[in-house]
């Protein structure tokens, strides 16, 4: 962890970011106000995140990133950029959206470039799995959309394979989606184009 991020984590967290709770959380008491709600599940340094929320300020969005060094970078972008609709949560997603999030309260949720796990003997570890993909489904609006992308094509086709099979979420495409235009590029895509990896996109709608 550098200084800087070790010290965005001590001075800019009760400002930034929402800590973890075994109980519903209150948009309206985070943000101030009652918008459309996104959630980042593995948000890395942040890049991505903070140029989504830049772009998009009628609604708001949380990052969820357990990397402590990832959090601070996240949490300096937020104070440099004085964002008012991201904040960030240093906590497994997973339980995140079992505990905090209410069934219906998403309007969208990104997944871009989960940790691939590249040995087969690890693809258990994959995030995206039947139970992850019937949770998320669940935490999604009516019409809102799952939006994964990874440049690892055996990941790309399970995530095809799992989200195609999860009853409440319907694919936008006929299989994997074109790149939606408010996903910058990312280091991890960039490193990944760089070894040849294609990027494959996925859009799935809660029915
Ligand atoms: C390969 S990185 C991609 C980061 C970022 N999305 C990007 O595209 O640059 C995957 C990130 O997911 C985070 N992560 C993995 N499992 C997680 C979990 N269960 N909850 C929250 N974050 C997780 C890791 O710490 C890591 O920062």
């Amino acid at each position: 962890m550098t200084p800087a991020q070790r010290r965005a984590l001590e001075g800019l967290s009760a400002r930034y970011a929402i800590p973890f709770a075994e109980a519903p959380l209150d948009p309206l008491a985070v943000f101030g106000r009652k918008a459309p709600l996104v959630l980042e599940i593995g948000s890395g340094m942040g890049e991505t995140t903070t140029a989504i929320a830049k772009a998009d300020p009628a609604t708001d969005f949380i990052a969820i990133e357990v990397h402590a060094p990832g959090v601070g970078s996240l949490l300096n972008r937020i104070a440099a950029d004085q964002l008012a609709n991201l904040r960030v949560i240093q906590h497994d997603a997973v339980e995140v959206l079992q505990r905090m999030i209410p069934d219906g309260a998403l309007a969208g949720i990104h997944l871009f470039f989960p940790d691939p796990w590249p040995k087969k003997r690890h693809h258990k570890r994959r995030l995206v799995q039947p139970a992850f993909a019937a949770l998320t489904a669940r935490k999604l609006a009516p019409g809102a959309t799952l939006h994964a992308a990874t440049d690892w094509q055996d990941y790309a086709e399970q995530m095809l394979a799992v989200l195609s099979a999860e009853p409440l979420l319907e694919n936008t495409a006929a299989g994997f989606a074109p790149r939606p235009p408010q996903r910058p590029l990312t280091k991890f895509e960039r490193r990944g184009v760089k070894l040849g990896h294609e990027v494959r996109d996925l859009v799935f709608r809660r029915r």
